[in-house]
């Protein structure tokens, strides 16, 4: 554990987590203070789990989003919030001729998407979705993000910013929650994870990251149309999956939840262990032999400006 806000025994803990223990809503400097906290200690979580959980045509959650991206040489792409870069690096093996940038705050995601993509192929700024201010008006044609729309508060801006920077035509999709039910057992683990959060937080949850309005497909799309006004927005639901030995599949899955880092390492033992009896799909006797199984419910959102 490398920040000071890590307590080998506690666990993690921000000024995010203590206004919530203080029964105060907040601000969003705690917020965007807790996120870098966590991406910090644990760079590349997401792209752990995403990466590894398919749809019935096999593809995951950074496939289906990068189908909205034409294969036209030169088309110009921005990933908003791109984290450790599996996106950008999927978007750099479909045409070498895209034109690549990648913008997040956290610097340790970004050192790694940096690592992983040949020298001089993407543009990576260390922005806030927020304020682009590395980035002209209409120079995009196409923005995409992946699993972030639902940490950033306020979201309002990031709205603004993203119309700003779009061409006309341009086009900005994003990958989100799906409805919980949209995945059979995702409520369950949700509710498993919590619980073990709640213990120390009973406000995480009511209180979470974000603007809770991405979270809703009805909210959202209310939300979007605000800023996207006269614009065409589909959003669709879809479920990925992914099996494996169970204890690893418990690991993959509790990492995906920004909630379950703030655990003291003793709880999150217990909490992996009662996940892992959740998550079996196949009853052997042996922990390694059990196989297990995780599905989540995602929603794809595309405007055309
Ligand atoms: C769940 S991760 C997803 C990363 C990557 N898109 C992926 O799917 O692998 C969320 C990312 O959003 C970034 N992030 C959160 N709030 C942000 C903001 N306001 N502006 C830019 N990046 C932000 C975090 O640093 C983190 O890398």
């Amino acid at each position: 554990m490398t920040n000071k806000n890590v307590n080998a025994r506690t666990g993690l803990n921000s000024i995010w987590t203590e206004s919530i223990a203080n029964n105060q809503q907040p601000d969003n400097k705690a917020l965007l203070a807790h996120l870098k906290t966590v991406h910090q200690n644990n760079a590349g979580f997401t792209e752990k789990c995403a990466s590894s959980c398919r749809d019935k045509a096999g593809r995951n959650s950074y496939e289906w989003l990068a189908e909205i991206v034409p294969d036209v040489d030169g088309t110009r792409v921005l990933d908003l919030a791109c984290g450790s870069g599996p996106l950008l690096k999927i978007l750099y093996d479909l045409n070498k001729n895209f034109k690549l940038k990648g913008a997040d705050i956290s610097p340790e995601e970004l050192e790694l998407a940096k690592a992983r993509l040949p020298k001089g192929s993407v543009d990576l700024f260390e922005l806030k979705a927020q304020n682009l201010t590395a980035i002209n008006d209409n120079s995009i044609d196409v923005v995409l993000c992946h699993w972030a729309l639902t940490l950033m508060n306020p979201i309002t801006p990031v709205l603004n910013e993203i119309r700003r920077v779009l061409s006309a035509g341009g086009r900005f999709a994003a990958l989100v929650n799906g409805p919980m039910n949209a995945a059979p057992g995702y409520s369950d683990v949700y509710n498993l994870i919590y619980k073990y959060v709640q213990a120390k937080l009973p406000r995480y949850g009511e209180i979470d990251l974000g603007d809770p309005r991405i979270r809703s497909t009805d909210s959202l799309k209310n939300l979007l149309s605000q800023t996207f006004t006269d614009s065409n927005i589909s959003i669709e639901t879809s479920m990925v999956s992914m099996e494996g030995p169970v204890a690893e599949v418990a690991e993959t899955t509790a990492g995906f939840f920004y909630a379950s880092f703030i655990l003291s390492p003793e709880t999150r033992e217990v909490m992996l262990s009662k996940l892992s009896d959740l998550l079996t799909i196949s009853k052997q006797s042996r922990d390694l032999e059990r196989q297990g199984r995780f599905s989540m419910p995602i929603n794809r959102l595309v405007i055309t400006k």
